[in-house]
């Protein structure tokens, strides 16, 4: 399997066109993933974004929160993010391999910290550590979101990939190979997905209080508080 796909052959322009799906009901599903964490700021947060990619997310978000900062480990995402985030002066881009997140690396805790858009996937890492890094990044109770498709989107997440692929963003999507949550390229690319219970075993294992909910029956998410 190809490492860091997105850095290598899905970044910036590519990225971008990604979204502009032609379908009605993933942009749908974009838009209440990110409704749903809106829902949940009062406008007094530091954010920080994981796998932000060009900035998307950061956008719709930064008039909710005090600040956001993103990593992505593409500099070419990075530097379309510049202009595409030219008018959100309380955001900030920054090219960082998500693996080296640490308490270090930034100034000060998050008080929340994002990883959406199946963020977990898209950047390869051990879910259960991994999450146990991005609580240490938290604030006294700092929210992470974590989200992942729906089963029930599947048929639609299937054929937004093959859209991609029509488009040449991706390459031939292995339709065989394709099932039970993972999309799967002749390529090499990979794209998977948590189940509900897998979420529930990460929730548990960090000891803090979390919840796990469905979104439009497209996304779930998982949102752990740390105490
Ligand atoms: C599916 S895109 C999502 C981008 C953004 N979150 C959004 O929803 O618009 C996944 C992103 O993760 C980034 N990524 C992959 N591996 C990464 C890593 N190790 N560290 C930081 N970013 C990474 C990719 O460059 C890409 O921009």
């Amino acid at each position: 399997m190809q490492s860091n796909y997105y850095s290598k052959n899905l970044n910036s322009q590519k990225l971008y066109d990604v979204y502009q799906t032609r379908y009605p009901r993933v942009k749908t599903y974009l838009a209440e993933e990110i409704a749903f964490v809106k829902a949940r700021l009062q406008g007094i947060e530091d954010i920080l974004e994981l796998g932000a990619g060009y900035g998307r997310i950061m956008k719709e978000l930064a008039p909710h929160c005090k600040s956001i900062t993103g990593i992505d480990i593409s500099e070419d995402n990075v530097a379309f993010g510049g202009d595409y985030l030219q008018d959100t002066p309380n955001s900030k881009l920054i090219v960082m391999d998500a693996h080296k997140i640490s308490p270090k690396v930034f100034e000060a805790p998050f008080d929340v910290v994002l990883c959406m858009q199946n963020a977990l996937s898209s950047m390869k890492v051990e879910p259960f550590s991994y999450t146990e890094k991005i609580m240490s990044l938290l604030a006294a109770n700092g929210r992470v979101f974590i989200s992942t498709y729906s089963a029930k989107f599947w048929q639609h997440r299937l054929e937004w990939f093959l859209e991609q692929a029509e488009k040449g963003l991706l390459g031939e999507i292995d339709l065989e190979k394709s099932k039970d949550g993972v999309i799967v390229g002749k390529d090499g690319f990979c794209s998977v997905t948590h189940s509900r219970s897998e979420l529930d075993e990460i929730g548990k294992s960090t000891g803090c209080p979390y919840e796990i909910q469905e979104v439009d029956e497209s996304s779930v998410f998982l949102v752990i508080t740390k105490k």
